[in-house]
Order: structure tokens, then C-alpha cells, then sequence
């Protein structure tokens, strides 16, 4: 018997952030119905993927923007998932709104369906900068949204934030923190910003247009974000997510303690018996290789895990979370004790203060959360 999650993608946004390389697609409104009867079709299929006694504890719902398509299009996608999979009574479903495709009646709709947590994407909630990146929704529009949310019944809200984000200043930063904070989400995300390559953010840093904080400023941004958190009850959990007690998303630690789960539709992953695989990014084909009755043709096979690369990858996703590497915990799924098998890298990491190895567990330090890239390289 086993606990697994499921994640469905959805493909399409209203317009594409000026930062973000995602699989998602602006101006592809007319392929989504069909895209959705595919995904139908794809959920049906792969429940012969799992075992009869598995069940499923989690399922996210996320994009691109899901909450860009009707929202029976969400409901009827969500009965085929009750319908094909086991899923646990308590399950926590969580749909990613971004602000500007959300109305009270699709909020209504989803909590009918079951849905019980949401995660919306804000960004910042300086409107200048909204418009900088290229949100489509301003301050406002996020806060009205946030307010129908609560009213409507929703307990278990994210909001997500960006840090070190173009003219973005240490003042601005805490400032939308502030605000944030007033409003009481269960759960904050805050990710520093990632300069993706070919997109139009990129283009503009490259031309001059724009200008990024420099490192000791995203440095100082990371820590004034986590101090004040912590101040406020939120519990850092993971690098870059901040939440009350027990409302930590089960989605998140599963995947971070490596437990399993199908991912659906466009280019979502899975992880299931040791396996990892994903389904291709071009949406055409996708479609077709499903109306053709080939969507064995969706998927591409990353990794067939041996015990090896298991445990790297476990000390690896462990070392993200704040709680790090439980020894015991590891000992007992892989018979092995971390400390010996990885003794080389482990020294090489204490030496550098990069982590603190305390009777039962392998935690990062806190020049190890700044550097959290080296410390996973060695375990990559
Ligand atoms: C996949 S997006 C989906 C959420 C929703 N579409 C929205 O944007 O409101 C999830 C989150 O990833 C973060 N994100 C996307 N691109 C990023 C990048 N290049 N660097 C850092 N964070 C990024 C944003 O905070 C975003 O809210
Ligand atoms: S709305 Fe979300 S998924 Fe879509 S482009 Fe913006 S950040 Fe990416």
C-alpha cells in the first residue's frame, strides 16, 4: 500500500510573464477544450499505472494558469480523477489562480468540487512592478480576488512572491511582505528569481533596459524575508516556503521526500517505481498522439533508478527542506547509514560550514541556505 500524489498540468495563460519559461501558452485559447477531453482521455489511461491498494493523498492542479479555463472544465477533469483513482478522504487538492481569470462564481465552483487549498500567484504588490514582468493583474485585482476566496470558504490559501525581481528594492520587498502578512495566508512561497534563458525578461536585462539587485541585495532580501516570517509564525519549511503550523503542503513534501506520483497532461512529470519520466512539450502532438490512440508516443523516460541514485537523490531533495537528512529515516528505507556511504562529500561540507550533522539529522547552516547550490552539486 502506498501514498502517491497526482499533478495535472494546465498549459494556458491569459498572456506570458516577461520572466517565465513554463509550459504554458498565451493566445492558444481555441485548442483548450480539446485539450481538456485529452487529458480526460490521458487520466483514464494511465490508471492502470497504479497498483490496486495505492492511494492518493495529494493532487495539484497547476500551470500555466488553471484557473484560465471554465471552470467546468476543471470539474468535469477532477470527477475523471475520482472516478479512475483512489483518493483519500482528507486529500488536500490545491489549484494554482492567478488574479484576473478568477470570478467568485469559478471560486464557488471549486470549492463544490472538493478543491480545499489554492495558490495564488502575486508576484509583488507594487503595481509598477506588476506591470514590469508583465502580470497581467494589479495589486488590487489580487487583493479582491484573495477577499472572495476567504468569503467563499477557502482555509488553506498560498500566496506567492518573487524576490530580487528588476528595480526591486529592499523597502519595496517589505512592503508587499507587510501587506501580505495582514491578509493571514496559511502559506507563503517566495522565490527568488530565476533568469531564464530566451525569455523576454532576459532580452531585457541583456539590452540594458532593466537592471537586476545585485547579489548581496537578493542575499539580504532572502534573510529579511525569512527573519520576518519566522517572527510572525510562519515556519520555513523548505528553501523557498513559509507556513503556519500543519499547513505545510503535503504536495511539496512528498515530493521532497521522494515519495511517488503521476504526473497528467502537458510536460508533467512522474515518478512512480523508481522511474521518472515525463510527457513531451509540444501541445499539437500531444493532442494528436492521444486522438490517434499512440499516447504511449506523449512520453519520454528520464531515469530508471538504481538503490544508488536513489539515495543521492534522497540526500539531495532532504537537503532542501529545512529539517534536512533524518538519519534514521534513511537508514531505514535504504539499510545504509548516510554517514559512512557518503563520509567524503559530508566532510567536505561540514568543513566549509556548509551543513551541521547533529545526532539524527544532516542540516544546511546558514551559510549553507545562502550557498544551497553547492551543497546539492554534491550530491548531483
Ligand atoms: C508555474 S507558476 C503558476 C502560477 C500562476 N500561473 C501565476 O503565475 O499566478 C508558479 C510560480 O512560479 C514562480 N516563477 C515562475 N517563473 C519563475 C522564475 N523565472 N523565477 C522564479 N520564480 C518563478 C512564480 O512565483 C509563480 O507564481
Ligand atoms: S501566469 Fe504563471 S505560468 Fe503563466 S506565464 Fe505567468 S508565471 Fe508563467
Amino acid at each position: 500500500m502506498k501514498e502517491l500524489g497526482i499533478y495535472l498540468h494546465i498549459p494556458f495563460c491569459k498572456q506570458k510573464c516577461y520572466y517565465c519559461d513554463f509550459v504554458s501558452f498565451a493566445g492558444k485559447e481555441q485548442k483548450q477544450k480539446e485539450y481538456v477531453k485529452c487529458l480526460v482521455k490521458e487520466i483514464q489511461e494511465k490508471k492502470s499505472k497504479i497498483n490496486k491498494d495505492d492511494y492518493i493523498s495529494t493532487i495539484y492542479i497547476g500551470g500555466g494558469t488553471p484557473s484560465y479555463l471554465d471552470s467546468q472544465d476543471i470539474t468535469e477533469i477532477l470527477k475523471v480523477v475520482k472516478e479512475s483513482y483512489p483518493i483519500q478522504e482528507q486529500a488536500e487538492i490545491t489549484i494554482e489562480v492567478n488574479p484576473g481569470t478568477v470570478t467568485r462564481k469559478k471560486l464557488q465552483q471549486y470549492q463544490e468540487t472538493g478543491i480545499n487549498r489554492l495558490s495564488i500567484g502575486l508576484q509583488s504588490c507594487d503595481n509598477g512592478l506588476l506591470k514590469e514582468i508583465g502580470r497581467i493583474h494589479t495589486y488590487e485585482e489580487f487583493l479582491d480576488t484573495y477577499q472572495v476566496a476567504r468569503k467563499v470558504g477557502f482555509h488553506n490559501i498560498n500566496v506567492d512572491l518573487m524576490l530580487a525581481l528588476p528595480g526591486q528594492t529592499i523597502l519595496n520587498l517589505k512592503d508587499s511582505l507587510e501587506k501580505i502578512m495582514k491578509l493571514d495566508p496559511e502559506h507563503i512561497s517566495v522565490y527568488s528569481l530565476i533568469l531564464e534563458e530566451g525569455t523576454k525578461l532576459e532580452r531585457k536585462i541583456q539590452n540594458n533596459e532593466l537592471t537586476l539587485p545585485d547579489e548581496e541585495t537578493e542575499r539580504q532580501m532572502y534573510w529579511y524575508v525569512k527573519n520576518t516570517l519566522e517572527l510572525n509564525g510562519y515556519i520555513h519549511y523548505e528553501i523557498s516556503n513559509f507556513a503556519k503550523p500543519g499547513y505545510e503542503s503535503k504536495h511539496n513534501l512528498n515530493c521532497w521526500k521522494q515519495k511517488e506520483y503521476l504526473g497528467l497532461g502537458l510536460a508533467a512529470h512522474s515518478y512512480l517505481n523508481q522511474e521518472r519520466f515525463h510527457n513531451i512539450e509540444n501541445l499539437e502532438q500531444y493532442i494528436s498522439n492521444i486522438k490517434d490512440k499512440k499516447s504511449k508516443e506523449n512520453i519520454i523516460l528520464d531515469e530508471k533508478q538504481d538503490v544508488e541514485s536513489q539515495m543521492k537523490e534522497y540526500m539531495l531533495l532532504s537537503l532542501r527542506t529545512i529539517q534536512g537528512v533524518n538519519i534514521a529515516n534513511f537508514k531505514q528505507k535504504f539499510i545504509q547509514n548516510p554517514i559512512y556511504l557518503y563520509h567524503k562529500e559530508l566532510d567536505y561540507l561540514v568543513k566549509n560550514k556548509l551543513i551541521e550533522i547533529e545526532s539524527n539529522q544532516i542540516q544546511l547552516t546558514a551559510k549553507g541556505l545562502d550557498l544551497a547550490n553547492l551543497v546539492w552539486e554534491e550530491f548531483i
